[in-house]
């Protein structure tokens, strides 16, 4: 088999970014989607040249296609654990979009699944491959900046007329914790946070976090847990911080969602900054570093925010036909998902989690 054949589970927003790779690269194929809304599941199956007789609404007749190698599930977080069991018990691999469970319990019987089932699982995790983050990892690496000290993450979101829409559908369950596992900003956006703070200065020690409340709007009854405060204690002396701040009324210069990052790496020999994420809100190049009196930037780094899907569908192709292990692992998910729930523990009782 030289191509490895697809099934999308959950064709809403993020959808279009998962099927740029598919459709571009020729060792994957698109060969099925499943969406329970047939409208979306019809519109994303046809622009995707999926044959109309395979694409369904239950994931259950995807899931009997003897042909599919592959389901790329993106459905809200609540289904995620469910439908890893059942992808696993058809026998097919698996890349599950971020966070892979809402409980670590559930990503224990998950790997679990796969490992019995002998199938490939992945947690989807695409910060980790956007080129400015992987530009920044390969400088700290080489020693560029000495070793490695603090890891500094801005989060900033607003309002943007230039973002792309967001369905009210994909919104409404990301307002409710119970479905979400936690709030929109801290606890699903954060994972990619955790996830690069996890890639850069490994698993913390110990996690606080205070995590405000602001309802959006006055009587709606959706919060977005704005702003926040979270720090990490690494092994040997290492820190980090995440800040989450929403200004309802700040413009964001982006094609995707309303919202921008930063990250500042600072070594015993120099600093990094990876200048953005989803957004423009800098007009800098998008890696700097300063060391030794000078500062260097790194301007032909693609900074589409794209480029993070991209590779990381890629990695996986690329992983499959090479026979090697894909990126995040289960374990390794399993960890991301154990350190951004330390911060919601954290801000409910008000102590610090200790994690080793
Ligand atoms: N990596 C990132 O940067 C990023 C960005 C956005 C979303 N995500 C992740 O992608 C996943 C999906 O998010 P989204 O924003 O596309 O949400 P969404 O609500 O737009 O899409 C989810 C889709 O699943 C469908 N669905 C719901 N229940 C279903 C069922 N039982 N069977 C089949 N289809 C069902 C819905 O109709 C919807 O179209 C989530 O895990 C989210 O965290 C990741």
């Amino acid at each position: 088999m030289d191509q490895l054949r697809v099934g999308i589970i959950g064709t809403g927003r993020i959808s279009d970014l998962h099927a740029l790779e598919y459709l571009e690269n020729p060792r994957a194929r698109i060969a099925a989607v499943c969406d329970n809304n047939l409208d979306i599941a019809q519109e994303r199956g046809r622009r995707w040249g999926v044959p109309e007789n395979r694409i369904y609404t239950d994931y259950h007749d995807l899931l009997a296609l003897p042909d599919i190698d592959l389901v790329d599930i993106l459905l809200p977080h609540h289904l995620h654990y469910q439908a890893t069991l059942d992808a696993a018990a058809a026998g097919k691999h698996i890349s599950l979009q971020k966070p892979m469970a809402l409980t670590v319990a559930q990503a224990d019987d998950m790997i679990t699944a796969a490992n019995k089932a002998g199938v490939i699982f992945r947690v989807f995790e695409n910060f980790i491959f956007y080129p400015p983050v992987q530009q920044a990892k390969a400088l700290v690496d080489a020693g560029e900046i000495g070793e490695l000290l603090t890891i500094r993450i801005k989060s900033n979101s607003g309002t943007s007329a230039t973002a792309w829409e967001v369905p009210a559908s994909a919104q409404a369950w990301r307002f409710d914790y119970a479905k979400n596992g936690g709030g929109p900003l801290v606890f699903d956006d954060g994972h990619h946070k955790f996830a690069l703070a996890w890639h850069f200065m490994g698993m913390a020690e110990q996690v606080h976090a205070w995590i405000g409340q602001t309802e959006i709007a006055p009587g709606t009854g959706m919060f977005l847990d704005s702003p926040a405060i979270v720090s990490w204690k690494f092994a040997n002396n290492r820190y980090g911080s995440l800040e989450v701040v929403n200004s309802p009324e700040m413009a964001i210069n982006t094609i995707y969602y309303a919202q921008d990052d930063r990250v500042e790496l600072t070594g015993t020999k120099g600093v990094i900054w990876i200048t953005r994420g989803h957004g423009n809100m800098l007009d800098v190049p998008p890696v700097i570093l300063y060391r030794d009196n000078q500062m260097r930037t790194f301007t032909n780094v693609p900074s589409d925010w794209k480029y993070s899907f991209m590779n990381a569908t890629r990695h996986f192709i690329d992983s499959y036909f090479k026979g090697e292990t894909p990126r995040l692992t289960g374990e390794q998910g399993r960890e991301v998902l154990r350190f951004t729930l330390a911060a919601q523990e954290s801000a409910h009782t008000g102590q610090t989690v200790r994690l080793s």
